[in-house]
């Protein structure tokens, strides 16, 4: 099986390409990344001579580019590729726009000219929007995305669904709560408290600090891809979620303790406009229709994910240079001198 994988130089993307490569010996990757901040080719070096796997720095926007890539017997798409982070899509909408819905697109007119046998479109629980005390999210659940991040993911899934319904391209959606564990880029929750908290520095809180979000490890996420490729009922939704409901209070209190540092850290600030407070997925249709369980108990995932960043402190302070930064001030500067 040949597949293209777009983003496999992010987070997830890089664990995915790794996690396939070493189950599946004889299957061929093309790896296609535009190297944003959020792309980093450290996070592959482990294959860098792996023959099954070839990288393609390009951008999914580029259409004349996705058509050549593909039309080389491409048999299975999986799109990572995104721009993935709330905080900044609050920022700079546009990007997210170009690349989650435009590039979306592209990728889905390359596919369906080529007549692949798969499309797997890696989206997210935030298309559902938030929930209250109760519930959780179904693959049925309306989509009601509240910041610029999710709206542009929903705008990604309708789109592929829309190639389904009306070419007939062989897809599936997936939607995954948030995940952790190697190779995530610092500035999302766990590896940001992670890297501040062993660096002693003030650790930013938002609002109560009351959210909740469902965390799974990543390569329970990947498992559950592996899955669907292979399983998956064209034109179907999948959600991913291990019922792993932590408040962000919680996580940052649990990595506090295992690092042995002080909770006077904790340090509350403006609130992030739109906030969701809650998600929490629903997973019985991808356990029972495809098998799939996760691995990882949060505590377990959340020891391992801590070593890692321990033993890999110079792949994380690497990248805590130039934009991330420039970032880091434009987004906490004036929360941390102006504490809620
Ligand atoms: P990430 O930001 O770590 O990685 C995204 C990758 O996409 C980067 O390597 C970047 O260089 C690449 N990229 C960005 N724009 C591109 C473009 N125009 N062309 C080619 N490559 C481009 O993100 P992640 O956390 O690994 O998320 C991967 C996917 O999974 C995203 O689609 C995201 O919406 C989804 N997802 C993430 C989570 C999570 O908790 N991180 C949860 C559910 C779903
Ligand atoms: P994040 O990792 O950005 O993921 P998402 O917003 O996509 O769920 O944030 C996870 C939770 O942590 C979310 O409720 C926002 C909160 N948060 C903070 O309190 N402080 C921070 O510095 C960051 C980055 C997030």
């Amino acid at each position: 099986m040949k597949l293209l994988v777009t983003g496999g130089a992010g987070f997830i993307g890089s664990n995915f390409v790794l996690y396939m490569l070493k189950k599946y010996p004889d299957y061929q990757i093309v790896n296609v990344d535009t190297l944003t901040y959020a792309g980093n080719l450290e996070n592959l070096k482990s294959i860098e001579n792996d023959p099954n796997h070839v990288f393609v720095k390009a951008d999914i926007r580029d259409a004349a580019k996705m058509d050549e890539l593909i039309g080389q017997g491409i048999d299975v798409v999986v799109n990572f590729a995104a721009e993935s982070h709330v905080d900044r899509s609050i920022m700079e909408p546009d990007i997210f726009v170009k690349t989650n819905v435009l590039g979306t697109q592209v990728l889905l007119d390359a596919a369906k000219k080529h007549g692949i046998s798969k499309f797997v479109q890696v989206s997210t629980d935030e298309v559902y929007g938030t929930l209250g005390e109760t519930g959780l999210f179904s693959e049925a659940t309306p989509l009601a995305p509240n910041s610029p991040y999710s709206a542009s993911k929903a705008g990604g899934d309708l789109l592929v669904r829309a190639y389904h319904e009306t070419f007939g391209l062989p897809v599936n959606i997936t939607r995954c709560s948030n995940n952790y564990g190697p190779y995530q880029f610092p500035e999302k929750l766990i590896p940001l408290i992670i890297s501040k908290a062993s660096e002693d520095e003030p650790l930013p809180i938002y609002g109560d600090g009351m959210n909740i979000r469902d965390w799974l490890y990543v390569e329970d996420h990947c498992s559950a891809i592996d899955l669907v490729i292979h399983k998956g009922r064209n034109g179907e939704v999948y959600n991913i979620g291990g019922n792993n409901e932590r408040t962000n209070v919680h996580i940052i209190k649990t990595i506090l303790k295992q690092l042995g540092k002080s909770e006077s850290l904790m340090t509350y600030v403006k609130d992030r406009p739109g906030h969701d407070r809650r998600y929490g997925i629903d997973p019985t249709k991808t356990m029972t229709e495809l098998g799939w369980k996760p691995r990882h108990s949060f505590e377990t995932g959340i020891r391992e994910t801590i070593k890692w960043y321990l033993d890999n402190k110079e792949w994380w302070t690497r990248i805590q240079s130039g934009e991330y930064q420039e970032y880091y001030s434009r987004q906490y500067g004036a929360r941390l001198g102006d504490q809620a």
